[in-house]
């Protein structure tokens, strides 16, 4: 089975796409099977990242069913045999009509893929669904950059994520479910007494839930004044979700960035030795070290741990 790595953002432009294609293939570069997914629910743009502008298929054709298997989507991209691309388009993810249980099904579908590492663009923002796919990874990373608004989106996404993920370890239960569904909740306390009406176990759940919610961060676009206070991040992070924050990196505002991705290439391979590019080699290295750790438990399975076993 594939590990699925997800990459979320609580806003635009932070540099998702671009951290997503260089991690993907420095992976490849270090012996993964690495498919780089575009989830991106709103702008999926990952193909053009490598020249690929008019991708032969895209994730449409298997959500709509015109092919049968997702292994057909499939692209291979930068002649890098270990690295292929499963292109995303325009709002299909959003518009489509995709339930829980369908976004679950699409996710086994990736986990099923001939690949190691699959690298899940889910794009910006706390719209259920990116919520939904994000969450439904192996491992979590979060994009920010150390603009106080970029923070503060950061600080929010995680926060609509850890709600989300208590809610989603309810949502397979069927009177608890309903009694959530239509709701909007502004805090984890808001969800744990709503889920407590309906269900007495529902504190304990939710907190197991809270203590397995682990997203890795890294801070790009860094300059010499701007840095982000990541201990502070960390310390509101436990305070209100109980959950670790664990940083695999900072990549400096580097002109070089740009240069590659209009010359379509990941800055990696364009120019690897570029400050950007050295720092992105130590966050791929950090994430392997991550992925070799043992993987958080599943919404589902805190919910029922005798499941997880
Ligand atoms: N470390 C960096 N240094 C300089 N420019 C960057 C850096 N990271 C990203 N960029 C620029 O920001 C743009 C947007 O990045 P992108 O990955 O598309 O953002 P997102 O996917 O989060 O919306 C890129 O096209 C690139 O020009
Ligand atoms: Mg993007």
């Amino acid at each position: 089975m594939a590990t699925i790595v997800s990459i979320g953002s609580g806003k635009g432009g932070v540099g998702k796409s671009v951290i997503a294609a260089n991690l993907a293939m420095l992976l490849a570069k270090r012996g993964k099977r690495v498919v780089l997914a575009d989830l991106d629910v709103g702008g999926a743009d990952a193909h053009i990242l490598f020249g690929l502008l008019n991708p032969l298929r895209t994730l449409t054709d298997f959500v709509e069913r015109r092919v049968e298997r997702l292994e057909e989507v499939l692209q291979p991209i930068s002649a890098h045999p270990f690295l292929q691309l499963l292109p995303g388009t325009g709002d299909t993810l959003a518009t489509a009509n995709l339930p829980y249980a369908k976004k679950k099904r699409l996710i086994r579908h990736f986990s099923q893929l001939q690949a190691d590492v699959i690298i899940a663009d889910i794009g910006a923002g706390t719209s259920y669904h990116a919520l939904d796919f994000f969450l439904m990874a192996d491992r979590y990373l979060t994009v920010a950059t150390p603009d106080p608004t970029s923070v503060l989106d950061l600080y929010r996404f995680i926060k609509l994520a850890a709600i989300r993920r208590v809610l989603s370890a309810f949502l397979s239960r069927d009177a608890v479910s309903e009694a959530l569904s239509d709701r909007d909740f502004s805090s984890i306390d808001d969800v744990i007494q709503a889920v407590g009406e309906t269900d007495p176990n529902a504190k304990e759940t939710a907190s197991r839930t809270l203590q397995g919610f682990q997203p890795n961060l890294i801070v790009n676009r860094v300059s010499g004044k701007s840095r982000v206070n990541v201990l502070q991040l960390k310390k509101l992070l436990k305070e209100y979700v109980g959950g670790d924050l664990t940083m695999l990196g900072e990549i400096p505002d580097d002109p070089a960035m740009t240069r590659a991705v209009r010359s379509y290439l990941p800055v990696v391979e364009f120019e690897p030795t570029a400050p950007a590019s050295v720092a992105l080699n130590t966050a791929a290295d950090a994430l392997l070290a991550e992925l070799a750790r043992p993987a958080m438990i599943p919404a589902e399975s805190a919910a029922s741990p005798e499941r997880a076993a």
